[in-house]
């Protein structure tokens, strides 16, 4: 399987030094603690490939994790944690704005969303400049391991709802890193992204 090949090939913390604009790549973005650098792991198979942490804002890098020379996934640092100066946030959400319309080699946006907590206001803001960007995004409602299956499900409807209420694209799906639910679905996406 392709992606088990991922590895760490570096990091940037502005857009001025992220690697060449060629290539595949598909970004994974979200809360701070929503479960992004699990969901690498969890898709790639590689149990610390990518840092996680149990204190938000573990992730304050661009890290890069190609899989062949062309393509890669992208862990993008969390946003929305509260201790963050809000300079800092300002400046991260531009950053996060510009890479997502600038880009090219960006072909989707994975966004992992808490299922207990999903569609919080800036994950609304990331979406919109997504759908404006025309880009493809795939919502992960992470740690479905925390609610019983019909809890998990009704949060899904909802946010199908919420999405369509507020005209914004995006296809969703439950995910664990735990027990590797929704690994399947997810690699699916990847591998339509990355023209696998
Ligand atoms: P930042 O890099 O800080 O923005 O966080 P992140 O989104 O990369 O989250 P990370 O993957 O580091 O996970 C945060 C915490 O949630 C860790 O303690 C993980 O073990 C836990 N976690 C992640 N995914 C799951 C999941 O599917 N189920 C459960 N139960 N815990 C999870
Ligand atoms: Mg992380």
């Amino acid at each position: 399987q392709l992606y088990r090949n991922a590895y760490y090939t570096g990091s940037a913390t502005q857009l001025s030094q992220l690697p060449e604009d060629t290539g595949f790549e598909v970004a994974f973005a979200g809360r701070s603690n929503a479960g992004k650098s699990s969901a690498i792991n969890t898709i790639t198979g590689i149990r610390s490939l990518a840092r996680t942490s149990k204190t938000p804002g573990r992730t304050q890098m661009i890290n890069f994790f190609h899989f062949d020379d062309q393509r890669a996934l992208v862990d993008l640092p969390g946003y929305g944690y509260a201790k963050v100066p809000e300079k800092m946030k300002q400046k991260w959400q531009q950053t996060l704005a510009k890479y997502l319309e600038t880009r090219q080699s960006l072909r989707g946006l994975m966004m992992m969303m808490d299922v207990r907590h999903p569609l919080k206001e800036f994950d609304l803001q990331m979406l919109s400049w997504a759908n404006q960007a025309d880009l493809s995004v795939h919502i992960l409602l992470t740690k479905a391991d925390k609610l019983k299956n019909s809890a998990a499900k009704q949060s899904l409807l909802k946010v199908v709802a919420e999405l369509k209420n507020h005209d914004l694209k995006a296809s969703v799906q439950l995910f664990s890193s735990l027990n590797k639910s929704g690994r399947d679905i997810a690699v699916q996406k990847l591998d339509e992204w990355f023209e696998v």
